[in-house]
């Protein structure tokens, strides 16, 4: 090395998914993956789930403290009116191939209800808590008014005197749900509303980080949600399921994954080196669904296969994530298995927009650097000489 040169400065280390590294500071969740507790606001899951509601749930992601008794009536009521949709958005929805997943529909309505609210000033926090009404009020009427147009049957009018999960249901079946129905999917609502910095809350974080405004936020989150290996995996833990069949074929099966090396959906998570705290309140909630509506034999082979996974797997930190027991639970509720993660996506939109805000109290654009490696000083060649 010539005198003088400076030595070259240590390139910065590569940490592959951004492992382990914060993105940002935040108030509104919090996960201790070895003790397997997730708590919204410092409050723990365990006793949301057994107390609250979606939308109690909701404000207190977006706004860090329980609603009084006037505040929710006022947020329930409001998000009740906002599932009345411009006729437009189901004319879009119409337009789209009844044939393709119900979360590209999502993402692509979610993005074009935006255009029918856009040239507000999303700082005005009137125009903001409006536009977080109008978000969470659509995406369950988008996502059951998408099913019931692909099948070729009439769009249900939202019932004002139901709940978000309740509505859902109604929505979706055109029956309205028992108490025990609502309440499980309520549940489930409340356990998948915010999971710290996931991949779609990322994505959101960053696309709010532009200032680009809450809807096209909350689409891109959708979209960084579809893949199998974030919200997608609970449409995958069901056909494993049912590829899996009896189950006394477990163990088998599980042998050739193993061996082939390939992951088994519905296990392992970044954070998680213990059972995921959802997972084990939705198996419950699956247990009680099974006392009233009779039992599922996919849920014997469920329970084969945590048991198998664990002993093979457990001491690599591989455990059932909450997707191992939702798609159980939303099966037996009748629902379809590609609404699976638009339901993850309903409940998510809850902690996305907290997230939205967060990031907008403090915003600073993302913009991480790269470590190069490609070629340096190549040489333009003619295309003929190539
Ligand atoms: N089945 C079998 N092995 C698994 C596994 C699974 N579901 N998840 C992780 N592993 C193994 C990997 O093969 C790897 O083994 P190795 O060290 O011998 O190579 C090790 O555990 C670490 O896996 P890695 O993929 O690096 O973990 P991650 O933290 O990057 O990934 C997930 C986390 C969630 C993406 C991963 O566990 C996964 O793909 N799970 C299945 C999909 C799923 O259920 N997603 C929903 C998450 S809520």
């Amino acid at each position: 090395m010539p005198e003088n040169t400076a030595p070259p400065a240590p390139k910065p280390d590569l940490v592959p998914g951004l492992a382990g590294i914060p993105a940002a500071e935040s108030a509104i969740s919090f996960i201790d993956g070895n003790q397997g507790l997730l708590a919204y606001r410092g409050h723990p899951i365990e006793s949301l789930s057994e107390k609250s509601n979606f939308e109690e749930t909701a404000w207190l992601l977006l706004y860090g403290k329980l609603p009084s008794r006037a505040e929710l009536d006022s947020f329930s009521a409001t998000l009740a009116e906002m599932r009345q949709l411009p006729e437009r958005m189901i004319e879009i929805l119409r337009a789209l191939p009844g044939s393709g997943h119900p979360m590209d529909a999502l993402q692509a309505s979610m993005a074009s209800f935006g255009m029918f609210s856009r040239h507000q000033n999303f700082r005005d926090t009137e125009y903001s808590d409006e536009a977080i009404m109008r978000i969470l009020g659509a995406m369950p009427v988008l996502v059951a008014a998408f099913d019931r147009i692909r099948g070729g049957k009439d769009v249900i009018e939202p019932d004002p005197s139901l709940g978000t999960a309740a509505n859902f249901l109604w929505m979706l079946t055109g029956h309205k749900p028992s108490e025990l129905e609502a309440r499980i999917l309520d549940v489930a609502l409340i356990l998948h509303a915010d999971h710290t910095m996931n991949a779609s809350t990322f994505a959101a974080r960053v696309v709010a980080s532009t200032e680009a405004d809450p809807y096209t936020v909350v689409s891109s989150a959708i979209g960084a949600l579809t893949g199998p290996l974030h919200g997608g995996a609970n449409e995958r833990v069901l056909e494993q399921l049912r590829e899996i069949g009896e189950a006394d074929s477990v163990e088998a099966w599980v042998d050739g994954q193993v061996t082939a090396k390939r992951k088994i959906m519905g296990f392992g998570h970044r954070v998680y080196k213990v059972k995921d705290p959802r997972a084990d309140i939705l198996q419950s909630l699956a247990n009680n669904l099974f006392e009233s509506h009779g039992h599922t034999p996919i849920y014997d082979t469920a329970v084969n296969l945590e048991d198998e996974v664990v002993k093979r797997l457990g001491d690599k930190g591989i455990h059932p994530n909450v997707d191992f027991y939702s798609g159980i639970v939303y099966s037996k509720l009748s629902i379809p298995i590609d609404l699976f993660t638009p339901i993850f996506a309903i409940a998510r939109t809850a902690g996305w927009l907290a997230h939205w805000r967060e990031q907008m109290a403090s915003n600073r654009i993302f913009r991480p650097t790269q470590i190069y490696s490609g070629e340096h000083e190549q040489r333009y060649v003619p295309i003929e000489s190539r």
